[in-house]
């Protein structure tokens, strides 16, 4: 507004000669200075008034383009056709149908199966995240869970890496150069909380560690010398990689100090696999309001099983997004190579296939939280992080109950119709079951953030596809005249 109101004192300053004619003081109400102060309100007032107006518009403009997106029949497989479309032209044809929470209680009906009528509630606004009961049939449960055992399930996670020291060499940095990155407050020391850090990055690869655990292993290096409980450069160079792996080693590590302590196997829910995970499919697509063709190419049905004392402590389930980052989904697709690739999944609709007995809630740390700010996920040794002991510290909890579906989106929308940046609030996990076990399945709805690689990969999936039916077109056409 800086520009604007220097021009109208410039244009008012001109025209002050007639108050010198009137009689009147220079502080009454018609002094030239007075007027000046009320035609600048004036214009202020008056500009701002114009750019509230264009901002109704603009956003009204928005809110019926939504609508008429979610109106039934206007799916839009616009991206499968040959030619691959200009961004603009994209962007106006397919935009994603974004589900309105309104405000966290508010119920609204949803048709999923014909003549049934599902109520989803929301139960957060950051992340946007919907529970759904009955959304699948006991059988559907059933089903589901006997085909995963039928098909096998394998550990989530592995306990100790192979891959370890190769990793650790891989890592190309200083230990100097760790150390700084760690000490966030640039004292020289490192807290313990600071050391913290270290254990959910890429150097413990796997291995969750409680400030107890890390207080042992500073005892069992005999790394912090002094003892007061902080660590200067040259006791930390003592804790190198290798000395708290062979530790480690040493002490053991149990399934329940890892990341994860679950198995899960993947159905595929494509043509001629089982009707109810068909079914299941049908009814995502209709509940998320998507393009078919995203739920289509999107990773398979993950089923998941935790015995007593499983977990998966609080993660997102995809990544965030830089330039220099693929998702892997679309990676193929993309025709420069990125140095890292992340799982990009726009949505996560996560089934409940039994009720749990004791434990096993799935808590969002930071849902609805007024702010986030990653330390302080860990505070005073209390880690919002680890679903094994402090669950009961999340924001919100949901229970699991056998046939219901939660869903919520791990990216906000770009504000054009299309996958914004990562939800940070999307944070959560599962806490330790204490009694029975838990079985849950997960939809994950794979969309890349850049429109054009999701695009492109659409068009290469659909372009094999045909060619692969006019490969059997062709055998068909052979065998006939072979018969
Ligand atoms: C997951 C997950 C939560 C739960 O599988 O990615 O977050 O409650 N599961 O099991
Ligand atoms: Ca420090
Ligand atoms: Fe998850």
């Amino acid at each position: 507004l800086a520009t604007p109101l220097h021009t109208t004192e410039r244009d008012l300053a001109a025209p002050a000669a007639p108050c010198d004619r009137l009689p009147c003081h220079k502080s009454s109400v018609c002094s030239r200075s007075y007027f000046v102060v009320v035609m600048v309100f004036f214009h202020v007032y008056i500009i701002n008034v114009i750019l509230l107006l264009f901002y109704v518009h603009y956003n009204s403009g928005q809110e019926d383009a939504n609508r008429s997106r979610d109106a039934p029949s206007s799916n839009h497989q616009r991206p499968e056709s040959r030619r691959p479309p200009s961004k603009p032209e994209f962007l106006r044809d397919v935009s994603l149908t974004r589900i309105e929470g309104i405000r966290v209680g508010h119920v609204q009906k949803v048709s999923l199966v014909p003549g049934k009528v599902h109520e989803m509630r929301t139960l957060s606004m950051k992340p946007l995240l919907f529970e759904i009961p009955g959304f699948l049939s006991d059988d559907e449960c059933r089903v589901v869970m006997q085909l995963a055992q039928l098909k096998g399930l394998i550990e989530s996670q592995l306990m100790v890496q192979d891959g370890q020291e190769e990793l650790a060499k891989e890592l190309n940095l200083s230990p100097e150069e760790i150390f700084n990155l760690l000490d966030i407050n640039q004292d020289g020391q490192l807290q313990l909380h600071e050391v913290y850090i270290l254990t959910h990055s890429r150097v413990r690869d796997g291995i969750w560690l409680t400030p107890e655990n890390l207080r042992e292993i500073y005892a069992g290096l005999k790394a912090d010398k002094d003892g007061n409980g902080l660590l200067s450069l040259e006791e930390f160079r003592l804790l190198s990689n290798d000395a708290f792996q062979r530790f480690l080693l040493q002490r053991g590590v149990k399934r329940s100090q890892l990341v994860r302590n679950s198995r899960h196997t993947w159905l595929y829910q494509g043509k001629g696999a089982h009707q109810a995970l068909q079914d299941i499919k049908t009814k995502v697509t209709r509940l998320t309001r998507l393009p078919p063709v995203l739920v289509d190419l999107s990773e398979p049905l993950q089923v998941v099983r935790y015995d007593e004392g499983g977990h998966y402590h609080a993660h997102h389930d995809s990544g965030p997004v830089y330039p220099e980052t693929a998702c892997t989904h679309t990676r193929l697709a993309a025709n420069t190579s990125t140095p890292f690739e992340t799982s990009c999944r726009y949505i996560t609709v996560l089934f409940y296939l039994n009720s749990v007995e004791g434990g096993g809630e799935t808590a969002f740390p930071v849902a609805d939280n007024r702010t986030y700010d990653e330390v302080s996920l860990i505070q005073n040794d209390v880690d919002l992080l680890d679903t094994r002991r402090n669950c009961d510290k999340s924001n919100l909890r949901v229970k699991p109950t056998k046939g219901t579906a939660v869903f919520w989106y791990n990216y906000l929308s770009d504000g054009r119709g299309w996958v914004g940046e990562q939800d940070e609030y999307a944070l959560h996990g599962g806490c330790v079951v204490t009694h029975g076990t838990k079985w849950v399945a997960n939809k994950w709805i794979n969309i890349d953030p850049d429109y054009q690689r999701q695009a492109h990969y659409q068009q290469l999936v659909a372009q094999q596809s045909e060619d692969e039916d006019d490969a059997l077109d062709f055998n068909y056409q052979n065998q006939k005249q072979d018969w």
